[in-house]
C-alpha cells in the first residue's frame, strides 16, 4: 500500500479509478445532462460538451491530479506546499481553500436533491406511480417539494450515509463503497438501456442525442456545455485534487484522467439512451427541464408493464450515483480538518456533515417556505434567485470555472516544467507538448470568456 506523507492511500490503481469515476458519475450525468440537453435541443449540446471535455476539462484534470499527488495533503496544504517548493506566492494556498469551500457548498444542495431520489425509491417501490397521469405525477413531485420537514429528513438520511462512509476512512469507507456501488450502477444502467432499446423509441432517442443541428449552437449553449462538463467530470475544485493526494506514485496521471473523463461521458450518454427512448415512446416532452426524471419518467413507469421494478431500479441508480459523488464532496473538508493535530476522522466527518446539512436547509426552504425569498434582489444578475439558485450559481458558474482557470495557470505557467514533467510521468514529447499548450493557452482563455459572459 502506498503511503503519502504518512496518510492512508488507495490500495490500488483500480481502487482510485473506481473512486474518481464514482465522483464524476452522479446527479450531473443522470439528472442534469439529460434535462439540459433536452431543454437546449439535444445534439448541439452534446457536441459542444464533448469538445469542452477534450480541450478544457481533461487538461485541467491532469493539473488537478498532479497538484494533489505532488502536494500529498488536503487541497489547502498541498497548494501551500507547492507554492513554497515552486517559489511562488504563499497566497496560492487560497486556491486550495476555494476548492474545499466550493466542494462543501456543492454538497449542501447536492444532498437535498439526492434526498429526492431516495424519496422516489420508496415511492416507486410502494407503487405510488401505478397508472398515474401527468397531473398526478406533477402533484406528487410538488407535494414532496412543498414539505420542508420531509425534504429535510431525506436530506438528513442521505447526508448520514455520506458521513458514515467517509468517516470510515479511505480504504474501509470510500474504497469499499465505490467497489460495490460503481459496478452495480453500470449493471443497472445497462439493464435500463436494454429496456429502452427493446420497449422504447430507441431510434428517436439516438437521433435526439446525436443529430446535431449546428444552428442551435450559440454563446448560451457553449456556456451551458462548459459548466456542465466541469460539474460532470468533478473538475475545478478540491474533490479530485484530494483524491489525487492518495494516489500511488507509479500511476500515470494522463492515462487515468482520460479514463475518468471517458467513463463519465459514457455514463451521461447511456443515461440519455435510457431516458429519451422512454420519453418518446410515451409521447412525453424531452424539454421538460429539471423535472424530467422526477415528473416525466414516473408517468412512463406508471404505464409500462413491470414499471414498478424498472422505476425502482432507476431511482436506486440515481441514489448510488449521487452517493459515490457526495463522498468526494465531503472528503476535501475532512482531509483538511484531519490535518489539525489530535483531530480524528470520525468526529471531524460528523461535524462537517452536520454543518453541510444545516447550510443545506437553505436549499430545502428554497422550494417551499422561502420560494419567494431572493436575498440579492438588488443586483440584476441575481434578481429572483432563491438561496438554492444562488448557491448553485456561485459554485457552478463562479467557483468551478475560477478554480479551473487557477489550476491551469498554476500548472501551466507557474510550476517548473521539470516538476510537471516528473509528476505526469511523461517525456518532453508530443503528449506533454499538447497538454502544455492546452493548459497554458486554450483552457484559461475559454474559461475567461465563459466567466465574462456569465457575469454579464
Ligand atoms: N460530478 C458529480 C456529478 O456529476 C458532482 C461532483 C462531485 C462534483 N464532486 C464534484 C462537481 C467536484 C464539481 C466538483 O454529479
Amino acid at each position: 500500500m502506498q503511503q503519502t506523507s504518512g496518510r492512508e492511500g488507495w490500495s490500488s490503481r483500480l481502487a482510485f479509478l473506481f473512486a474518481a469515476i464514482g465522483s464524476a458519475v452522479g446527479l450531473g450525468n443522470i439528472w442534469k445532462f439529460p434535462y439540459v440537453t433536452g431543454v437546449n435541443g439535444g445534439g448541439a449540446v452534446v457536441i459542444v460538451y464533448l469538445g469542452c471535455v477534450i480541450l478544457v476539462v481533461i487538461p485541467i484534470l491532469f493539473g488537478e491530479l498532479l497538484i494533489g499527488r505532488r502536494g500529498g495533503q488536503s487541497p489547502a496544504n498541498s497548494m501551500a506546499a507547492l507554492a513554497r517548493s515552486e517559489g511562488r506566492h504563499a497566497s496560492w494556498e487560497l486556491l486550495g481553500w476555494l476548492g474545499i469551500i466550493a466542494a462543501f457548498l456543492i454538497l449542501t444542495f447536492y444532498s437535498v436533491i439526492a434526498g429526492w431520489s431516495l424519496a422516489y425509491v420508496f415511492k416507486t417501490i410502494r407503487g405510488a406511480f401505478e397508472g398515474i397521469d401527468a397531473a398526478g405525477a406533477g402533484a406528487i413531485f410538488d407535494g414532496l417539494l412543498a414539505d420542508p420537514f420531509n425534504l429535510a429528513m431525506w436530506h438528513a438520511l442521505f447526508m448520514g450515509i455520506t458521513v458514515f462512509v467517509v468517516g470510515r476512512g479511505i480504504q474501509q469507507g470510500l474504497e469499499r463503497a465505490v467497489t460495490i456501488m460503481l459496478p452495480s450502477l453500470f449493471v443497472i444502467l445497462l439493464i435500463l438501456v436494454g429496456y429502452a432499446a427493446i420497449k422504447g423509441e430507441f431510434r428517436l432517442g439516438v437521433d435526439f442525442l446525436f443529430a446535431t443541428d449546428f444552428s442551435k449552437i450559440d454563446a448560451n449553449v457553449v456556456l451551458i456545455a462548459v459548466g456542465q462538463a466541469f460539474f460532470s467530470v468533478s473538475v475545478g475544485i478540491g474533490a479530485l485534487m484530494t483524491y489525487g493526494a492518495y494516489l500511488p506514485k507509479n500511476v500515470s496521471i494522463p492515462r487515468v484522467s482520460c479514463v475518468i473523463a471517458a467513463a463519465d461521458t459514457l455514463v451521461a450518454v447511456l443515461a440519455g439512451l435510457a431516458i429519451f427512448p422512454i420519453v418518446f415512446a410515451y409521447g412525453l416532452e424531452p424539454g421538460e427541464g429539471p423535472g424530467l426524471i422526477f415528473v416525466t419518467l414516473p408517468i412512463a413507469f406508471g404505464q409500462m408493464p413491470g414499471g414498478t421494478f424498472i422505476g425502482t431500479l432507476f431511482f436506486l441508480l440515481l441514489a448510488f450515483a449521487a452517493l459515490t459523488s457526495s463522498i468526494s464532496l465531503l472528503e476535501p473538508a475532512v482531509s483538511r480538518l484531519e490535518e489539525k493535530r489530535g483531530w480524528k476522522r470520525g468526529p471531524v466527518t460528523a461535524a462537517a456533515g452536520a454543518a453541510a446539512w444545516l447550510v443545506g436547509l437553505g436549499t430545502v426552504f428554497s422550494f417551499n417556505d422561502w420560494a419567494g425569498f431572493s436575498p440579492l434582489d438588488g443586483f440584476p444578475t441575481f434578481a429572483g434567485k432563491t438561496i438554492f439558485d444562488l448557491v448553485e450559481y456561485l459554485t457552478s458558474n463562479v467557483m468551478l470555472p475560477l478554480g479551473g482557470m487557477m489550476i491551469a495557470i498554476f500548472t501551466g505557467w507557474l510550476m517548473a516544467k521539470s516538476s510537471t514533467l516528473d509528476e505526469l510521468g511523461l517525456k518532453d514529447g508530443l503528449v506533454y507538448q499538447v497538454w502544455r499548450f492546452l493548459v497554458r493557452f486554450v483552457s484559461p482563455v475559454v474559461l475567461a470568456l465563459v466567466f465574462a459572459f456569465n457575469l454579464t
